[in-house]
C-alpha cells in the first residue's frame, strides 16, 4: 500500500479530541502539533506526532515536505446547493441598485429563476457546470461538501439533480452527502397544497426509494412553506428514513428554530433571526446550527445570526457557504472564516472547529472526516502560512499550497 509522510509542519492542526461535537469553550480548542507530522497509509491516517518522531517511521514513505507551512484537516461544507445551471447576475445587479432579495423574488428573480434554467437543462449539460462547481471547492480547501437538490421541483428534475450528484460523486474526489429540497420553493402555476402533496406522494417515496438522498430539507419562511407545511413534509421525510435539515428563520423568525427541535433535525440552518427561545429550544433538543454569513453578506444585510450567544449556550456550532446562485455565491470557506470571526465575533479557532469537526458531526461522519487522527481519512489541506489564523484574516484569497483527498494529492504542484 502507498505510504506518504509529511513532515516540517508548523502548526499541524488535528482538532483530536472527544468523539463528538465540541461545544463551549472546547470550539477554541485546536489540538496543534508544533513541528508535527503525519503518515498515511492508503487513504488513512496511520500515525500523528511530532515530525522527528513520523520521519523515523517513515523508511519507505513518498515525503511531502510541508516547509513550515500549516496543515488542516479538509473543510466540511454542510450547506451548499451545488447542482444549477446559470447565475443570478441580473439579481445581482438589482440588489445593487438596492432592491431587496424578497422584492426581486417577487418581481421574476429568485429561487424560480433558476428553476427555470435548471429545467431547461439536461443532466449532460449540469454536469459540467457541476463537477466546474467541485473544482471550486477543492481549491478552496474543502474536501467534503453537502448538496441540496430543489432547482428542480418537478419529480423529473428533482430526480435529474440528484442523478447529477451521484454521477459527479463517481468522478470527483470532493465527498457528496445528497439532500433532498423538494421544498425550496412552490413552483409557479401550482398551488402549494398541490405542490406538497407531490412532494409527499411522489418526491419522497423515489428519492428514498432509490437512495437518492440521506436528508430531507424544507426553506421554511413566510411565502415558502410555512410552520404546519413544513411539518407534513418532513414527517413523511423521516418516516422514509431521511434525517432532517431545515432552512430557518432566515428573512423572519417564523418558528423554524422551534420546529427543527420538535423534530431533534440533525440541524438547523441559517437563523439570521432566531432569538434566545429559539436558541434554547435547539439546545435542548441537540440540534447544531449551521450559519452562513456568505448569504447575509451577499444579500446585503447586516443581520448575522448570534453566534457567540450559540456557543455560549452549549451549541455545537456549524458554518458553512450556503454555495448557491442567488444569495451566496461561493464556495470559499476561508471566505466563510473571514466573514465568521469579522461578523460574528467568533474566534479564528472556533470557526475552525465549525468548518471541520463540528460539520463532519453535522452530516453523520464524525469518526470518518473533520479531524487528522489516527484511523480517519486523510483529508487535509496544507496553507502557505505559518499561524492558522492568517487562513480567517487573509481575506479574498485562500492562502492555499496543496489540497489532499484521501491520501491523494487533489490541488497543487
Ligand atoms: O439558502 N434560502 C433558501 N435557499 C437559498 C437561496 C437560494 C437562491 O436564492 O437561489 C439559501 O439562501
Ligand atoms: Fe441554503
Amino acid at each position: 500500500m502507498k505510504s506518504l509522510a509529511v513532515l516540517h509542519v508548523s502548526q499541524l492542526v488535528t482538532l483530536a479530541g472527544p468523539t463528538r461535537p465540541r461545544v463551549g469553550t472546547e470550539m477554541a480548542e485546536l489540538a496543534i502539533i508544533r513541528d508535527g507530522g503525519m503518515l498515511i497509509c492508503g487513504d488513512q491516517i496511520e500515525s500523528i506526532g511530532p515530525s522527528g518522531e513520523i520521519e523515523e517511521k517513515s523508511q519507505n514513505a513518498e515525503i511531502v515536505d510541508a516547509g513550515g507551512r500549516v496543515v488542516l484537516p479538509g473543510f466540511v461544507d454542510a450547506h451548499t446547493h451545488l447542482v444549477f445551471a446559470g447565475n443570478r447576475l441580473e439579481d445581482f445587479e438589482r440588489r445593487a441598485r438596492g432592491e431587496s432579495y424578497e422584492q426581486i423574488s417577487k418581481a421574476g428573480g429568485g429561487i424560480r429563476s433558476t428553476v427555470e434554467k435548471t429545467r431547461a437543462a439536461s443532466e449532460r449539460d449540469l454536469l459540467p457546470q457541476a463537477e466546474k462547481h467541485a473544482d471550486w471547492f477543492l481549491r478552496c480547501g474543502t474536501t467534503t461538501i453537502e448538496a441540496k437538490s430543489g432547482y428542480g421541483l418537478t419529480l423529473e428534475d428533482e430526480l435529474k439533480i440528484l442523478c447529477v450528484m451521484r454521477s459527479l460523486k463517481q468522478q470527483s474526489p470532493l465527498e457528496i452527502v445528497p439532500t433532498f429540497l423538494g421544498a425550496h420553493a412552490v413552483p409557479r402555476g401550482m398551488d402549494a397544497d398541490e405542490y406538497i402533496e407531490l412532494v409527499i406522494d411522489q418526491m419522497l417515496p423515489r428519492v428514498a426509494g432509490e437512495q437518492l438522498a440521506e436528508f430531507c430539507d424544507v426553506f421554511c419562511e413566510r411565502g415558502y412553506f410555512d410552520i404546519a407545511q413544513s411539518r407534513k413534509i418532513l414527517t413523511a421525510g423521516r418516516k422514509l428514513g431521511l434525517n432532517v435539515r431545515i432552512h430557518a428563520d432566515q428573512l423572519n423568525n417564523s418558528g423554524g428554530a422551534k420546529l427543527a427541535a420538535e423534530f431533534k433535525a440533525t440541524t438547523a440552518d441559517h437563523l439570521e433571526k432566531t432569538d434566545e427561545h429559539g436558541i434554547a429550544a435547539m439546545k435542548s433538543a441537540r440540534v447544531q446550527p449551521v450559519l452562513l454569513p456568505g448569504s447575509v453578506y451577499a444579500i446585503g444585510s447586516s443581520d448575522y445570526p448570534r453566534a457567540r450567544e450559540m456557543i455560549e449556550a452549549g451549541l455545537a456550532v456549524v458554518i458553512a457557504t450556503d454555495f448557491n446562485p442567488g444569495s451566496s455565491p461561493t464556495p470559499s470557506m476561508p471566505m466563510i472564516l473571514s466573514l465568521a470571526c469579522t461578523q460574528m465575533k467568533m474566534s479564528p479557532a472556533e470557526g475552525i472547529t465549525a468548518a471541520t469537526i463540528n460539520a463532519a458531526y453535522s452530516l453523520n461522519r464524525g469518526n470518518r472526516i473533520g479531524s487528522l487522527e489516527t484511523g480517519k481519512l486523510a483529508n487535509f489541506s496544507i496553507f502557505d502560512c505559518e499561524d492558522f489564523r492568517e487562513i480567517a484574516y487573509w481575506f479574498g484569497i485562500p492562502p492555499l499550497h496543496s489540497v489532499y483527498a484521501k491520501g491523494e494529492r487533489v490541488v497543487g504542484a
